[in-house]
């Protein structure tokens, strides 16, 4: 652990639960002992509010500058409305790698004990390039862009990945029976990929049949390496495999920057409560902590945080508990000793 050193940090709060499971996760941060300098930010329909803008300049500067966010959800409008801040981010920085590390924790009760999932996912391209337009009257079309580059990026940051922390076996995720030239295009640079990785088994397997594959038995999978659209899918499943989206972590990573933030969207349905569960955002915390290279606070909480799940004492409401966002905060705190 680099003793003095300060890491200046880009917070966005966000919006929905991101408050709570944020200032949940800023306590647990500052209680580690690592010192942080917080630039915090509002981003979407609320920076519009105060600034007139859904991304202010300033944090598009924090974000370059510091090259580390910590970022909770916010909300993108439905059918309408302003673009995705969080695809708009991912692009803006060329966050390429999405990655979701879906893990069960000790003592949940879920239908798979012992789930131990990689999911890569493409973060730039795919249908999340924004290009749709109505043709005609009742006719739209929508474009669903994939590269060499991109498709070969990803698949070489799967594999490089899955040989330094010794995973066995990586499948591509693909609907290329029906999209032949665009998951074509990903299949074939990713089977390139594969050849220089002869200690990794590839497979590859069409979308549709994964999905049942996951739900009747994830052990035949390691690392799933996937388009955006279906890794977007595809993460939410595999979160229902763990014990759902208040659990599973992620980051966005470039070469440049990187951004943390949990799978899990704003939770309207919960916001304003206490009630969201804050450990998928400190999951991705405890991502970015290993990162930032402070492994030893990294495994302080996460050995506080399985402490909790596995007394099963203080878990919060998702999870068959009855605490809430600041109740749950509070004994991973005292955990931390
Ligand atoms: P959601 O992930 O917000 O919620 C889905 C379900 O999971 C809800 O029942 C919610 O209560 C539950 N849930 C989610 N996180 C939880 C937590 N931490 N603790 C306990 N329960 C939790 O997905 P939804 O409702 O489809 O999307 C809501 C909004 O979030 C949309 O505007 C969407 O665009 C946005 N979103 C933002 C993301 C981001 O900022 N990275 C990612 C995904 C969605």
């Amino acid at each position: 652990m680099s003793e003095a050193k300060t890491h200046k940090i880009t917070l966005i709060p966000g919006d929905g639960i991101g408050p709570e499971v944020t200032q949940a996760v800023l306590r647990i941060l500052e209680a580690t002992g690592v010192k942080f300098e917080w630039e915090r930010f509002a981003a979407g329909a609320e920076a519009f509010e105060i600034h007139g803008e859904y991304i202010p300049a300033a944090l598009y500067e924090s974000i370059a500058r510091n090259r580390v966010a910590l970022k909770g959800p916010v909300t993108t409008p439905i059918g309408g409305g302003f673009k995705s801040i969080n695809v708009t981010l991912r692009k803006k920085f060329d966050l390429f790698a999405n990655f979701r590390p879906v893990r069960a924790l000790p003592g949940l009760e879920t239908k798979w004990p012992g789930v131990d999932l990689i999911i890569v996912r493409e973060n730039t391209e795919g249908e999340y390039v924004g290009l749709e337009h109505e043709v005609v009257p009742g006719v739209v079309e929508s474009i669903k862009v994939i590269s060499e580059k991109g498709s070969t990026r990803i698949a070489r940051f799967a594999f490089e990945y899955a040989r330094k922390h010794g995973r066995k076996k990586i499948h591509s995720i693909h609907k290329a029976n029906i999209m032949k030239l665009s998951d074509g295009l990903f299949l074939r640079c990713a089977r390139a990929v594969s050849e220089e990785f002869p200690d990794i088994q590839y497979g590859e397997h069409l979308i549709d049949n994964t999905c049942m594959q996951l739900v009747m038995n994830p052990f035949q999978y390691d690392t799933l390496l996937l388009e955006n659209l279906y890794g977007d899918i595809v993460s939410d499943l595999c979160a229902g495999l763990v014990g759902g989206l208040g659990l599973v972590p992620g980051a966005n990573l470039g070469t440049e920057c990187a951004i943390f933030e949990a799978v899990h969207g704003s939770a309207p349905d919960i916001a304003g409560k206490n009630l969201a569960n804050p450990t998928a955002l400190l999951q991705s915390a405890i991502l970015m902590l290993r990162h930032l290279d402070e492994s030893t606070a990294a495994d302080k909480v996460q050995k506080a945080l399985e402490t909790i799940y596995s007394e099963r004492k203080t878990l919060t409401r998702d999870v068959g508990g009855a605490a809430g966002t600041t109740q749950f905060a509070d004994a991973v705190l005292s955990a931390m000793g």
